[in-house]
């Protein structure tokens, strides 16, 4: 099935207010596939956020990255999936058990073949050797993401949130249908941020992405259209 670069790219809503969600998606509808509506967006809005952004035709990535003690991660993923989302997150450093938890409680909500997706959040990208070393985490940073790839895929994710540096080791080792979502996404005249592994769109698709999230790229160009046009045209 070939999948069209528009249904690829996810869109960083990293917004404060209802009123701008209705701008972003009003202007980039015809150009993204999904929003993704993270901690900033959701702490300031909640979950009428997803109802506007359904309401008008778009998909959600809900991305607030559960960890918890697996009750009470499973009951936030529960709720996840009623709220109709298209995929949703789960930091894999919370554990097996924890994962499992929302795993099983998602599949006890939604009928069978209709529940969101789920993933793993691996290393974050804004992350590098030096900084997981400062949490404790030895090695490289391949080595952990595929380790953590490895348990999400255990407790039946459907996928994962990790670089896409990383993406090419995750389908060789788990599988071309486990999916990968890679932020850190930078067009090659873009500057990174705070963002430490990063790739271009062609790079991280060739390297075998599923979806590619793009936030500031597009929310900080002069003309976001036109810079929404050029990455879905880079994928091509
Ligand atoms: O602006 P930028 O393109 O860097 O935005 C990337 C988005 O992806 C942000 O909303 C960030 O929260 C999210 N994200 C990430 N790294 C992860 C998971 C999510 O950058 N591992």
């Amino acid at each position: 099935m070939i999948i069209k670069p528009k249904d690829r790219l996810i869109f960083a809503l990293d917004v404060p207010s209802l009123k701008e969600v209705k701008k972003w998606v009003r202007l980039l509808k015809g150009y993204v596939g999904v929003f993704k509506v993270g901690k900033e967006l959701f702490t300031a809005c909640g979950p009428k956020v997803i109802d506007i952004i359904h309401q008008s035709g778009g998909k959600v990535f809900l991305d607030l990255k559960f960890h918890d003690i697996p009750n009470t991660a499973a009951k936030a993923g529960a709720v996840a999936a009623r709220l109709g989302v298209k995929m949703f997150n789960v930091h894999t450093l919370g554990g097996l058990d924890m994962m499992e938890a929302v795993r099983e409680a998602v599949d006890k909500t939604c009928k069978r073949g209709r529940r969101p997706i789920i993933l793993g959040v691996t290393i974050l990208t804004s992350m590098n050797e030096k900084a997981m070393k400062e949490v404790g985490i030895q090695g490289p940073v391949k080595k952990r993401v595929l380790y953590l790839a490895g348990l999400a895929k255990k407790a039946g994710f459907d996928g994962v949130v990790a670089s896409p540096l990383e993406a090419k080791d995750i389908k060789k080792r788990f599988g071309k249908d486990f999916i990968i979502v890679t932020p850190g996404i930078r067009m090659p005249d873009s500057k990174p941020d705070d963002q430490n592994r990063t790739m271009t769109p062609k790079q991280a698709i060739a390297a075998g992405a599923d979806y590619i999230v793009v936030g500031r790229p597009i929310r900080e160009a002069k003309d976001p259209v036109e810079a929404a046009n050029k990455i879905l045209e880079e994928m091509r």
